[in-house]
């Protein structure tokens, strides 16, 4: 099994990266599952699917009713539960993790949670984790287990600098990825050999550079999932070898 968990500041392109890195995976044959694990969630939409319910919904339930089961049933129900949460796409499943927790002690059930969560996704080849822009999530160290992070940034140098905090903060709390990517993404002519030189400079392995792209631009106008934007796009050719290089 291969993780990859895509961060950036807000707005760089996480989770279309994330939809159309789903995509490829899984036009490989790949068990794929995608994980949405942006509070403010809309992966599903840039992958044109309509799941129900979001883990966070169940979190809430069982936080409600725990008291009330024996130990073996608690795994049980949560085990349940989380199977009418994942949603089956042809070609992918999805998870939509929804809001966190809210007040209270959940250290409980969030650690239930997460060892149900662990023997779920090892049954999967690929995992594909769209995040919330910004840090937040390294805090919580929800996504500390994958094996590989891509750091998204546009040609601006606030999108670099998340960059840099980001690769800080894992050095900081030890985190242990497999590798560190920098993908730049709408990055016109003027744009590519700033990106290179600050690469270069700053020591980051760059992966990718992905250019703007008018059709995605216009596909999302209309609200077109971007998983639509066909091959003959340099961007999604561009994905499909990020995808190759990562799930091969
Ligand atoms: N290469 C591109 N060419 C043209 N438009 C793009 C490109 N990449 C992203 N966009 C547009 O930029 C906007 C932000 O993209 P997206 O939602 O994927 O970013 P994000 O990093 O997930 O944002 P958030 O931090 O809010 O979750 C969208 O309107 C998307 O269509
Ligand atoms: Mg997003």
């Amino acid at each position: 099994m291969v993780s990859v968990a895509v961060t950036g500041k807000g707005g760089t392109g996480k989770t279309i990266l994330s939809a159309l890195l789903v995509k490829f995976a899984s036009k490989t044959g790949k068990r794929v599952l995608a994980v949405d694990a942006d509070p403010d969630s809309n992966l599903p939409e840039a992958l044109g699917v309509e799941p129900e319910k979001t883990l966070g919904e169940v979190r809430e339930l069982f936080q409600m009713s725990r008291d009330d089961m024996v130990s073996h049933d608690k795994e049980v129900w949560l085990e349940g539960k989380l199977m009418e949460v994942i949603y089956e796409a042809d070609s992918y499943d999805l998870l939509v993790m929804g809001r966190p927790e809210g007040a209270g002690c959940y250290c409980y059930t969030n650690n239930l949670l997460k060892s149900i969560l662990r023997k779920f996704m090892s049954h999967y080849d690929a995992i594909i984790i769209d995040t919330e822009a910004g840090l937040e999530h390294f805090s919580r160290q929800t996504i500390k287990d994958v094996d590989y992070l891509l750091v998204v940034t546009d040609a601006s140098m606030k999108g670099f600098r998340t960059a840099e905090r980001i690769r800080d903060l894992v050095k900081e709390l030890n985190l242990d990825f497999r590798g560190i990517f920098l993908v730049a993404n709408k990055i016109n002519d003027m744009a590519k050999k700033v990106i290179e030189d600050y690469a270069n400079e700053h020591k980051f392995d760059l992966i990718a550079i992905l250019p703007f792209d008018e059709k995605l631009a216009e596909l999302d106008l209309r609200g077109v999932p971007v998983v639509k934007l066909n091959g003959e796009s340099e961007l999604v050719n561009r994905v499909e070898e990020i995808s190759g290089m990562i799930f091969g």
